[in-house]
């Protein structure tokens, strides 16, 4: 990344220099969909592409932001709390409402975000935006709160101020994520171990459905809520506090008790994917990539017909993805409705997927897929 153009682009905006440069990655999750907010484990790493945050203080109590990726800019005092705009700087005002609920004063700086991870594509760019925010101003406040503060306070930031209610996966991934390693993340605890990512000979492709995940927000919030409907269910005659506290075993004796069909296969989906989970973890730590590939391709269809956030865009890449030689797995990553999928692909092969998989995906859906090779990242940092 040439920051040099950043740095540009600061002066032009601000007219001074800038006096810090942070970063925070994006994310891929490995495996562990939709379950984090389930007290489930999940499996993400950080990517090397992320969102830089450039910055200056200044004297008043005032904060400036702008962006190299969107149009709007704006200035905005405490006054915006009252008001939320619609824009996308209701990521990084959110993380400021909560330093100021803990009695911190988040005013007083110049700021410019430029993000290389494709927007909308489920890779994070949303909780990056808030985590290398938080951390801006932790730095600068001198406040003390360790990372895993930050990333609970950049979840809320999101779920109360941006209105998703999202888990807290992404920004624990952004935060926390170290190179070359998968984060096992147990989210029900927030206990958590690094795992060497040892796939020899394999890569990991993300391929961009570049179909906007525009329902996410909205079929997010239901999908949690059917999850807490099917536990309240559950709660009658066992006491889980997550569903993903529950074996599939345990599932299958008490899932009688949830009446609606349909909230039965989301709970469904929840139990069995943190049980591919476990067993991903386990397996891919024995070095059984074929193993791990499989339950990559099993959670795609839980997601797909249990869970219901897929849609012919993403099925038709994964599935066709799957079918390709030198491919272990492949599903769809994030929260769905769109975004990207992950294959674990044979490195020899990783051309040949790219070509065949871009073909065949425009060919039934009319879109141009993009594809990046996933390179494992550290987690959110200062820069100078
Ligand atoms: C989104 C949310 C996460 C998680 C995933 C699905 O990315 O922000 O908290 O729930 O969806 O696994």
């Amino acid at each position: 990344m040439d920051t040099g153009v950043l740095e540009q682009r600061f002066k032009e905006v601000y007219g001074r220099k800038a006096e810090h440069l942070y970063f925070a990655p994006g994310r891929v999750n490995l495996i562990g969909e939709h379950i984090d907010y389930n007290g489930g484990r999940v499996f993400p790493c950080a990517l090397s592409f992320g969102t830089y945050l450039l910055m200056a203080r200044r004297e008043d109590r005032k904060t400036g932001f702008a962006s190299m990726n969107q149009a709007f800019r704006g200035e905005f005092d405490e006054r915006v709390f009252e008001n939320k705009p619609a824009e996308w700087v209701k990521y990084p005002l959110g993380v400021l409402k909560e330093f100021a609920d803990r009695g911190f004063d988040p005013w007083g700086f110049d700021v410019l975000y430029f993000g290389d991870i494709p927007n909308g594509a489920g890779l994070s760019s949303s909780a990056s935006i808030e985590v290398v925010t938080a951390f801006m101003l932790n730095d600068m406040l001198n406040t003390g709160l360790d990372v895993v503060e930050l990333v609970k306070m950049s979840q809320r930031a999101e779920n109360v101020f941006v209105g998703m209610n999202c888990g807290i996966m992404d920004q624990f991934a952004v935060g926390m994520g170290r190179s070359g390693h998968a984060i096992a993340l147990d989210c029900g605890t927030l206990e958590y171990d690094l795992i060497p990512l040892n796939i020899n000979g394999y890569k990991l492709v993300i391929a961009n459905s570049n179909k906007n995940h525009d329902l996410v927000t909205s079929e997010y919030n239901v999908r949690r809520s059917q999850c807490e409907q099917a536990l309240a269910a559950i709660n009658r005659e066992i006491d889980a506090k997550h569903l993903c506290d529950l074996s599939v075993a345990e599932f299958e004796d008490v899932k009688h008790l949830i009446a609606d069909d349909t909230v039965c296969r989301r709970a469904r989906h929840a139990v069995t994917e943190n049980a591919r989970v476990n067993e991903a973890i386990n397996v891919l730590q024995k070095g059984d990539l074929v193993r791990f590939g499989q339950l990559m391709n099993e959670s795609h269809r839980s997601l797909k017909e249990d869970y219901e956030v897929t849609g012919t865009e993403m099925d038709t890449l994964a599935e066709e993805g799957q079918k390709l030689p030198g491919v272990l797995g492949s599903r769809i990553t994030g929260g769905g409705f769109g975004g990207c999928t992950v294959s674990l692909v044979a490195e020899d092969d990783v051309s040949g997927f790219v070509e065949k998989l871009a073909a065949v995906y425009h060919e039934k859906i009319g879109l141009s897929a993009e594809f990046y090779v996933a390179d494992i990242g550290d987690g959110v940092r200062r820069i100078y």
